[in-house]
């Protein structure tokens, strides 16, 4: 791998633990404001020292980001559909790889919709999109699995699509949790594996057994946003999934402190 490109990379999936918690605030691009991210300042703000990169939108990165921050931006550059359409699948490349460099971006994500109406579009997209990436350096996430996908995500889909993204060249791949079967879903994934938190869970053991199964099957961390932001205690939820991704700390461990509101960890 190239060096401006592993070294970009590196920002974000911590070298000295081979895992990375990103906190994905980018629902907007399709969702509107989603509840608890009406004000992306008033939410992400105070999670951003718990973050190893911010998953956003280039609108979200200019009007509620300090520039001064030194927290890796991995941008969003897919969208063109909404929530309202019955097909969500119809995205294509909407912030320019200049842009991406001009925002001094870590990596670019876009989604691929494997078995969806638009897959050969969003394919060919993701093609396109490595090909800049290798030209300027800039690693690019694959989101896979997202919207009607979500249904169909059992480990023999989601390591379709999981390949798939890494074999049109993906540097690292976002997908969701299965069980039975992540662990396959990892293995056979040549690129590091990120996990979304998907809509709310019921409780906050829910989401820290999540992350804890999602590293125990080789994934290299999260990508997670309602199960952190729309929880009563953000911060303490982002530090406990940090402690199970980064400390090796289990479910248990993470939620007595979370309880305990230490925070500790
Ligand atoms: C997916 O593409 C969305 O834009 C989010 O980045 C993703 O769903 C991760 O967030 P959450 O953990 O809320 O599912």
């Amino acid at each position: 791998m190239e060096w401006g490109l592993r070294n970009r990379l590196s920002r974000i999936i911590r070298p000295t633990t081979g895992h990375t918690v990103m906190l994905a605030v980018d629902h907007g691009y399709f969702l509107g404001p989603t509840r608890r991210l009406e004000v992306p300042r008033k939410t992400i703000e105070p999670l951003i020292p718990y973050a190893d990169a911010l998953m956003i939108t280039r609108g979200v990165v200019r009007t509620s980001i300090d520039p001064r921050t030194n927290v890796p931006i991995v941008l969003r550059v897919s969208g063109g559909a909404s929530v309202l359409n019955e097909d969500l699948s119809h995205e294509a490349v909407t912030t320019s790889m200049k842009d991406a460099v001009r925002i001094n971006a870590s990596a670019v994500a876009m989604s691929i919709f494997v078995g969806a109406p638009h897959e050969h579009d969003s394919l060919v997209n993701l093609g396109e999109l490595v090909n800049l990436g290798e030209e300027h350096s800039m690693p690019v996430l694959a989101v896979t699995a997202v919207g009607k996908e979500l249904e169909k995500r059992d480990a023999r889909y989601l390591s379709l699509a999981c390949r798939m993204a890494a074999e049109f060249g993906a540097h690292f791949v976002k997908t969701y949790y299965c069980d039975p079967g992540f662990d396959k879903v990892v293995e056979s994934c040549p690129v590091p594996v990120v996990v979304a938190g998907g809509p709310k869970l019921e409780t906050a053991a829910d989401v820290l057994e999540l992350t804890h199964a999602s590293i125990g099957a080789g994934a290299a961390g999260v990508d997670m946003g309602r199960n952190i932001w729309q929880s009563d205690d953000p911060v303490g939820m982002i530090r406990a999934v940090r402690s199970i991704v980064h400390e090796g700390a289990t479910a248990k461990e993470a939620l007595g402190d979370l309880k305990g509101g230490k925070g500790k960890r």
